[in-house]
Order: C-alpha cells, then structure tokens, then sequence
C-alpha cells in the first residue's frame, strides 16, 4: 500500500514540476513515507529520519516530510523533538502537498495535516508507476475490522471504496502503458463497496477490461471471501489461481480476542472450499504468534491449521503492542523469549510445508510472467506462476513481460527452476 502511495504523491510532486533524484543528498526535499504495523517498521523511520537529519545539517535548506500512517502517531514527537521535520501529512492528506510545499517556501513555517478522511480515494489521480511487469491498483482505503491487535482502523481511518470506473480506467491505462499485471490493493479488498457493487463484481469488471493479463488481489479478509467471488476467480482465465489468506491465529479463543470474527473450522474448511473450486491454488497467509494470553494449547491450534492447510508460504510475525489498539491492554502479554520460540517453530515448519508443496510442481509445464533478470545469473529471467510461486529459467530469446511455458525441474530453496518448454509464445 505504501508502495502504492508513493506513487500517487510522485504524480502531485511532478506536477508540480519537481524531479526525482537517486540519493538522498541529491535531494532538497526529502519524505519518508511511514508505517506502523509492527515497531520494526517504526524503528526503520526513526533510524531514516535520524540520518536524513545529517544530511540536513549538511544542507540546512533541504525540507524534510513525514508521510502516511505514522503522521498521526509521530505528530507531537515531530514538533517537539524532531524540529527539523517541516512536514507531517497522514495518508488521506496527500493532495495537500503542492500547496504545502508552496507555502513552506514561502513562510517556512512547519506543516501538520493528520486529519482522516470519510471520502478521499485519489479517484482521479493517476499514479507515477515505475516501469516493470506489476501496476498496483489501490480499490479501497481504510479498515473497519478493527482487529485488536492492529494500527490501520487508526492510522487510515474508515473503509471507503473508489468507483468501479476510476478502476477500469486505471487498469487500462495501466495496459496501455506496459504493465501486464494488476494487484487490486485494499486493506480489506472483499469490504469493497461502491454503490452496492461488491468486490467479485469489480474483480470481473476489472478482469473484462480489454489487454489485463494477470490479475490478483490483497488482502482479503477470511470472513468475506464467498463463493461468488470464487466463482469469478474461477470464471476467468486472467484472474490468478492465487489468495492469500490471513489467518493470524489457530485458536478459537484467541481468534475471538483478535476479533477476527471466523473460527479455526470455519478457515479451514474455507481453504478446502478453495482448492475444491481452484484447483492447484496458491494459498499464502499470515500469522502472528504471542499474542496476549495465547498458551502452548492455543499456539499448538496455529500449528494445527498450518498442518491441516499446508499452505504455500506465509509471513510470520511476533506479536507487536500498538499503542492505542485494544490488545495492549490486555494484562497477560507474552515474554519476548516465548513469541521468539513459536515464530522459530512456524518458520521452520513453514519452510517444510513451502518445499513440499514447490516439489510437487517438478514436471509441471507453468505458464510463468517474466518479470526480471535473475540476480544470480545475467543469462537467466526470473518469473512467477499463476499460483505465485517464483520460477528461475534459461531466457531463451525472451523478454520481461512475456507468459512462457516453463517446465519444472527442480525445487530448490523456495524457488523453483526450470526451462522453457516451447518455443512459443503463449495467450
Ligand atoms: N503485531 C504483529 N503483527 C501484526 N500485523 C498487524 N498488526 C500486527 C501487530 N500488532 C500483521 C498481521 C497482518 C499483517 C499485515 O501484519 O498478520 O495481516
Ligand atoms: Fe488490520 Fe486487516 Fe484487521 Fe483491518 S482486517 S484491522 S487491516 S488486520
């Protein structure tokens, strides 16, 4: 998502007439655009604004901006202690840069604007993508789930949907411009909701708009993901045989503290419903361990989903308190050396159910989108299959952007190789 701003705010900066450097000492003005998911995330700003501060004593001219989720957060340290930030704009305040920019050249007086938005979904701004085979197109902004653990209801503030128009609009100019794939982007892309039309109608909206090779979509909430939009998914040659599915936690009890609002047996028998209606389909998820009050018992329930799903990959997480949300007041926080264990156990595991299920693709012919050159071997392209799996092949006289067979030959690591099959070029 962050990725996906930064584009929209380098439209309004060139617009404007601005112009982008390489390095940051190249720059007189300088944005960090922020999250708050985990304090990790936190700590990298912290330690970037501390260094772009050097850079500013250097060049005491040089503006400096905090963008997006930390804006809010950040807002009173900022003026207080980081006096050399001059710009502070939480993520629905974006179209007020130009102006802000204008007005700090002229009084340079610091600029604050953290307030969220009901309605603001850059319906018209066209973002500045950089080239490649990937165009991300943001559907809806905000959260209303509230998941006692996370930030974003906060942080970007209430669910709103952009038109079903704006979108095909971008996705063809997206086409137009080179891009094959397209990743509908949301915090809760299925909560999509534009005057009645839900997410599976926009997703064949979007799969009909003429030149969209691939589409796929993150990230769905397990709650929403119905048989409609399965069927779209199904319907459509386009739309990727891929879902990654959060799953957070195993066990009931402490799915309800997360209020995730489905149980254990309700996600697994969700995943079954989705390889029965897509075959072969890649399923990757997300799971935090060390919540508040979660036992052996209950993280052992994690480890029973895993186990009972076999999922293709998955982003693991400790457990991180964000102030303001319901969870750090729960009194039963875990010990750091307990969330270390669990997340060394779900890697682990993770890393043999991944091979697993990659040594079953040896001997399959994949359609895969070439997306770069393999930084391990200039003579080799890099690419992903339907089901989101990387593949590593010889590049054969092809280029980035092409759908090529590629046979599977092996599974190493969590790549797989393999080598063109024919020498054609495939729909
Ligand atoms: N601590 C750890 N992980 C978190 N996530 C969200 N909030 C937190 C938190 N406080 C994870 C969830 C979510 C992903 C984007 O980040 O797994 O799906
Ligand atoms: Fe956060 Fe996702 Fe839950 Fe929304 S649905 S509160 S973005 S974890």
């Amino acid at each position: 998502m962050n990725v996906s701003d930064t584009e929209l705010v380098e439209t309004l900066l060139k617009k404007q007439g601005h112009q982008k450097v390489i390095t940051p000492d190249e720059a007189d003005i300088l944005f960090v655009n922020t999250c708050s998911i985990r304090e990790h995330a936190e700590d990298k700003v912290h330690s970037l604004l501390g260094r772009y501060n050097l850079l500013k004593r250097k060049n005491p001219s040089m503006i400096i901006g905090v963008l997006g989720c930390m804006a809010q957060s950040l807002k009173h340290d900022i003026l207080e202690n980081k006096s050399y930030v001059d710009i502070v704009l939480g993520p629905d305040s974006y179209r007020r840069l130009p102006e802000i920019l204008e007005r700090h050249q002229a009084d340079e007086k610091s600029a604050v604007d953290t307030k969220l938005s009901k309605y603001e979904v850059y319906d018209d701004l066209f973002p500045n993508r950089k080239d490649g085979v990937n165009a991300w197109v943001t559907i809806m902004r905000g959260c209303d789930k509230f998941c006692t653990f996370c930030i974003v209801p906060f942080t970007r503030g209430r669910e709103r949907s952009r038109s079903v128009s704006g979108i095909t609009k971008e996705a063809s100019k997206a086409v137009d411009q080179g891009f094959s794939e397209i990743t509908l982007l949301g915090q809760n892309v299925n909560s999509y909701d534009f005057e009645g039309i839900k997410f599976p109608e926009l997703l064949s909206a979007v799969a009909q708009v003429p030149g969209v090779r691939r589409i796929r979509y993150t990230s769905p909430h397990p709650q929403d993901v119905n048989e409609e939009l399965l069927e779209v998914m199904r319907k459509y040659e386009n739309i990727c045989n891929y879902i990654h599915l959060p799953l957070q936690a195993g066990s009931n009890r402490i799915l309800k503290r997360m209020n995730r609002t489905y149980t254990k047996e309700h996600f697994i028998q969700l995943a079954l419903k989705i390889r029965d209606y897509l075959p072969g389909a890649g399923i990757s998820t997300d799971i935090i361990v060390g919540f508040p009050g979660e036992s052996d018992d209950d993280f052992e329930d994690t480890i029973d989903v895993m186990n009972q799903v076999n999922f293709d990959s998955a982003y693991t997480f400790k457990y991180s308190p964000r102030k303001g949300t319901k969870a750090t007041e729960y009194d039963d926080q875990i010990e750091e050396s307990v969330k270390q264990n669990r997340l060394s156990r779900v890697i682990d595991l993770q890393k043999s159910h991944t091979l697993l299920k990659n040594e079953a693709y040896v001997g399959n012919i994949e359609k895969v989108l070439i997306e770069k050159q393999s930084k391990r071997n200039k003579s080799n392209w890099t690419g992903r299959t339907d089901s989101n799996k990387w593949v590593v092949f010889d590049k054969s006289g092809y280029d980035i952007n092409d759908i090529v067979p590629v046979l599977i030959t092996e599974s190493r690591g969590i790549t797989l190789h393999g080598k063109i099959s024919k020498k054609i070029r495939a729909a």
